[in-house]
């Protein structure tokens, strides 16, 4: 068993932590709890180093396992990645002529795809593995390519790869899809635009906050973006990139995951560190179920109600500035025990409810109507044992576990560790029962 380094976080079993996190529910909660920075907003601009000539310094970026793997994999393409005592990450490409990103590592993370682009419009070529299935449904990366084509790329499938190759000539491309547009994609597509030969149009991109902060960080390195935070980005082309200092942006999942389970918990919480104006759609949902925020430039607060208990609402999942799916999980926990009846719907990965049978393990009444979940709140959820598929999906039963009685063990843990930093001691620091238990 050993360490990893990057995050000096939990013990990794051939790379998988063996640990589950114990909660033990009916506490409330109180104090301030601080936010760390996006993952989400953190991987592709790590991967947008990789455009850069010089180092990039950046800051806020979580100690995590998916962090840890993008940068195994921006080493293995030849970059140079060092974690100051500061918590700094300073990246430089040493070696600009590795073209390929592996299986073995791209299968990890399915997020390190978002390497396409940027190989390819630094380097001239990309070999990229396919990134394979996914346990949150189907998740296709047809956008992308046909994004990277409508640049000039050249786009060829060999043994489980994609090889793209040609001069990246600039053009106009739409990224809307059947559910919406794609947040990866739009990254993967505007990476390669930005050192394109000729001025791009990408028209019906994701709007994430994420996507703006790589705007952000690509415009402190020299590109020409305008029209950032909308629909339509347009990009001049330029020849190179320089390095800059960058700070990554609050994640904002994280954020409502911890103000959910204060509303939860109906216990007094502030959320140090967020952006209340990227979490419209959560603070609107929950104060339509009757709870009490307070927010201000930098935090959002939970004040505890009369009544305890929320409302029952209905949510459904849009890209943003909707209500995010990676928050959907963690809503249907506040769902579950909830005053009446719920339904919630998915309109970003209608297949995204393993989590729902592990709540009924818990005592939830939820039932499936294809991409829609209806849920009976009940005050009686109890403690199990519960596996958690995917990272929000331990989130959304961690937070379960605050409000069961008796025990919850959430097996699976290296799910949470993708990507909440340290869960269980921030938790711990604002009044949880809750303690990791390594079975190593
Ligand atoms: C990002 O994934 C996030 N990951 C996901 O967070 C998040 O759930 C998702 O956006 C939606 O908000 C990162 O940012 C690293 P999409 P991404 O492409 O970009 C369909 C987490 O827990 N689609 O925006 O891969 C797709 O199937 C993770 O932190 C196509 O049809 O998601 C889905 O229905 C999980 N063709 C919708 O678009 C494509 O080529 C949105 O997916 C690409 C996507």
């Amino acid at each position: 068993m050993h360490r990893s380094l990057l995050t000096g976080g939990s013990p990794v079993l051939g790379g998988v932590s063996v640990d589950r996190i114990r909660v033990r529910g009916g506490r409330g909660l109180q104090g301030a709890i601080a936010v760390s920075g996006s993952k989400n907003s953190a991987l592709p601009i790590l991967a947008a180093t990789l455009l850069v000539d010089g180092p990039v310094r950046l800051r806020n970026v979580p100690y995590l396992s998916d962090v840890d793997n993008m940068c195994r994999i921006l080493k293995a393409l030849g970059m140079r990645v060092d974690r100051h005592a500061n918590g700094d990450l300073e990246l430089e490409a040493v070696d600009k002529t590795v073209q390929q990103a592996p299986y073995e590592l791209v299968r990890t993370m399915r997020a390190s795809f978002v390497v396409l682009g940027a190989i390819w419009a630094r380097r001239g070529q990309a070999v990229v593995s396919y990134p394979g299935g996914c346990v949150i449904g189907h998740r296709p990366v047809d956008l992308h390519i046909k994004g990277l084509t409508g640049l000039g790329g050249r786009i060829v499938t060999r043994d489980g790869y994609v090889v793209l190759t040609g001069p990246v000539q600039g053009g106009t491309v739409f990224l809307g899809g059947n559910y919406g547009s794609t947040v990866l994609g739009t990254a993967n597509v505007l990476m390669a635009a930005v050192l394109g030969r000729g001025p791009s149009i990408l028209e019906g991109v994701a709007m994430e906050p994420e996507i703006e902060d790589l705007c952000h960080f690509l415009n402190a390195c020299g590109a020409r973006i305008r029209g950032i935070g909308g629909h339509c980005l347009v990009v001049d082309g330029v020849d190179n990139l320089h390095g800059c200092e960058w700070t990554i942006i609050p994640d904002r999942i994280e954020a409502g995951t911890f103000l959910i389970g204060a509303v939860m918990t109906n216990s007094p919480v502030t959320v140090m560190g967020a952006r209340p104006e990227h979490l419209l759609a959560v603070v609107d949902r929950l104060q339509a179920a009757g709870a009490q925020i307070e927010s201000g430039p930098d935090f959002l607060r939970n004040l505890p109600t009369r009544s305890g208990r929320v409302a029952a609402v209905d949510m459904t999942t849009l890209p943003y500035p909707g209500f995010p799916t990676d928050l959907q999980a963690q809503f249907m926990a506040l769902m579950a025990q909830a005053k009446g009846v719920s339904v919630i719907t998915e309109k970003v990965y209608p297949e995204r409810f393993i989590h729902a049978a592990e709540m009924q393990r818990l005592g939830a009444r939820i039932r499936r109507e294809g991409p829609s979940a209806i849920i009976e709140g009940s005050d009686r959820l109890t403690g199990a044992p519960v596996m958690a598929s995917d990272l929000r999906a331990s989130a959304g039963l961690v937070l379960a576990g605050l409000v069961a009685s008796g025990h919850t063990d959430v097996r699976r843990v290296y799910h949470i560790d993708r990507g909440y930093e340290r869960i269980e001691q921030k938790l711990q620091d604002i009044g949880a029962d809750i303690e990791r238990i390594s079975d190593g």
